[in-house]
C-alpha cells in the first residue's frame, strides 16, 4: 500500500522534463523504494558464517558478507569466531576448531530450532565436521559452501613474508603428515598429496575421518547426518588458484597416485561408494553444483543473490525476488561491471599486494 502510494504520488507530480535515459531511472527508483521498505520480520532460520584461514569475523570482508546476506534474506546471521581468529585459524588443528564451533552452536539459543551454514573455504570443513560429529547439536538444514576444499587440496598456499608465513613454510617443509605439523598447522588437516596417499591416510588427522576415507574406521552416523541436509550448495570459483584443484569445491579430485586428470565428483570413490552420503544427497536432487566466475571467494553481489540467498530465506519473499530482479536488470543493462561484491579476503585493503592474495583459504 505505502509503496503503491509513494509510487503513484511520483506519477501525479506536475509534468517534468522527461528523464534523459528513459526507463532506467524509473526502474531504479522503483527498486530502491522497495529496498527502503522496512524488512519483514525475520521468519527465516538463522545462519552462521564460518570464515576461512587467515581471516576473522572482525575483518571487513566477512563482516560485510554476513551483513549483506542477513539484510537480503531477512534472516539473522552470525559470524562465529574460533579462538583468537586469524592466528588460531592457521595453527589450531581443525578438529579442535570444529569442537569450539560445536560448543558454540549448542549454546546459542537462537539456533535451537535449526539453522543454515555458510562456509568460506577452510570454514567449510569445520562446518561439515559440525554436521557430521556435533552430537546433540541443533539441526543444520542448508549448507552453502563457497570454495571449500572438500576433497582436500594439493598445495598449501604460502604467503611470502611475515613471521607467520616463515613458520608455515618451515612446517610444510618439515613434513606435513608428521605429528608435529598435524598438531600445529590447520591446513595440514586437509593437505592431500595424491602421490602420497599412504602417508596421508596414516598421518593426516582430519580429512580422512571427515570423508570416511579409512575403510576400517567408517562411521555410518557421519553419512546419516550429512545426507539429511535439505540442500547442499557447492560453489566453485572458475579462476580459483588457492585451492588445488578448484574442483575440490565440488568434491572432485585427482585419482589416487597421480596429479592427472581431475576426476569429476561423480567419478570419485567417495561418491561412487558413497562414503559420506554425497551420492544419496545428489540422487535426491539436493546437491547444487554451482560454478561462478572469479578467483577464490571473489563472489559478486548478483551471484550471492542467485546462489546463496535463496537457501537462507524461508520462502523467497517479494522483496528478495525484487532485489534479485534488480541485479538481473543491472546485469542486463551492463551496469554490473563494478559488481565485484565482497572480496572475501582479509587483506581487502591491500589487495594490490599480490603476495597477500594467496593467504586466505
Ligand atoms: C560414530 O560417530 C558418532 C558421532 O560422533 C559417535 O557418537 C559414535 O560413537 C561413533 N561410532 C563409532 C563406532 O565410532
Amino acid at each position: 500500500m505505502g509503496l503503491l502510494r509513494r509510487y503513484n504520488r511520483g506519477l501525479l507530480m506536475p509534468p517534468r522534463p522527461p528523464p534523459r535515459l528513459a526507463g532506467a531511472p524509473v526502474v531504479a527508483a522503483f527498486f530502491f523504494s522497495i529496498l527502503l521498505l522496512p524488512a519483514p520480520p525475520a521468519e527465516a532460520l538463522p545462519f552462521v558464517v564460518l570464515h576461512g584461514i587467515a581471516d576473522q569475523c572482525a575483518n571487513r570482508g566477512v563482516a560485510k558478507f554476513t551483513k549483506l546476506l542477513a539484510d537480503w534474506s531477512a534472516a539473522d546471521g552470525y559470524c562465529l569466531e574460533i579462538g583468537s581468529g586469524t592466528w588460531d585459524s592457521w595453527v589450531m588443528p581443525l578438529q579442535q576448531q570444529a569442537d569450539i564451533i560445536c560448543k558454540k552452536v549448542k549454546e546459542m539459543e537462537e539456533l535451537s530450532g535449526g539453522y543454515n551454514i555458510v562456509g568460506l573455504s577452510q570454514g567449510n570443513l569445520i562446518g561439515r565436521a559440525v554436521v557430521e560429529y556435533c552430537d546433540d547439536g541443533p539441526p543444520v538444514k542448508n549448507f552453502i559452501s563457497l570454495a571449500g576444499p572438500h576433497a582436500g587440496t594439493a598445495s598449501v598456499p604460502l604467503c611470502g613474508s611475515g613471521i607467520l608465513c616463515v613458520i608455515v613454510d618451515a612446517l610444510v617443509k618439515l613434513e606435513i603428515y608428521s605429528e608435529y605439523a598435524q598438531a600445529h598447522l590447520a591446513p595440514g588437516g586437509y593437505l592431500k598429496i595424491p602421490t602420497d596417499m599412504e602417508d596421508y591416510l596414516k598421518g593426516c588427522r582430519f580429512l580422512p575421518k571427515l570423508n570416511n576415507e579409512i575403510p576400517s574406521e567408517r562411521n555410518a552416523t557421519y553419512k546419516e547426518r550429512f545426507s539429511s541436509l535439505e540442500n547442499l550448495v557447492l560453489i566453485m570459483f572458475e579462476s580459483d588458484a588457492v585451492i588445488i584443484p578448484r574442483e575440490t569445491s565440488w568434491f572432485g579430485y585427482y585419482p589416487d597416485g597421480a596429479f592427472d586428470p581431475v576426476l569429476p565428483p561423480q567419478k570419485t570413490k567417495l561418491y561412487e561408494e558413497d562414503w559420506i552420503g554425497l551420492k544419496a544427497l545428489d540422487d535426491a536432487g539436493r546437491v547444487k553444483f554451482v560454478s561462478v566466475p572469479g578467483g577464490h571467494l571473489g563472489i559478486s553481489n548478483s551471484n550471492m543473490m542467485k546462489h546463496v540467498v535463496p537457501y537462507l530465506v524461508d520462502k523467497p519473499s517479494v522483496s528478495t525476488s525484487l532485489v534479485a530482479t534488480w541485479y538481473a536488470v543491472k546485469e542486463a543493462l551492463g551496469l554490473a561491471e563494478n559488481d565485484v561484491g565482497v572480496l572475501l579476503h582479509p587483506h581487502h585493503d591491500q589487495i594490490h599486494h599480490p603476495s597477500a592474495i594467496t593467504l586466505c583459504i
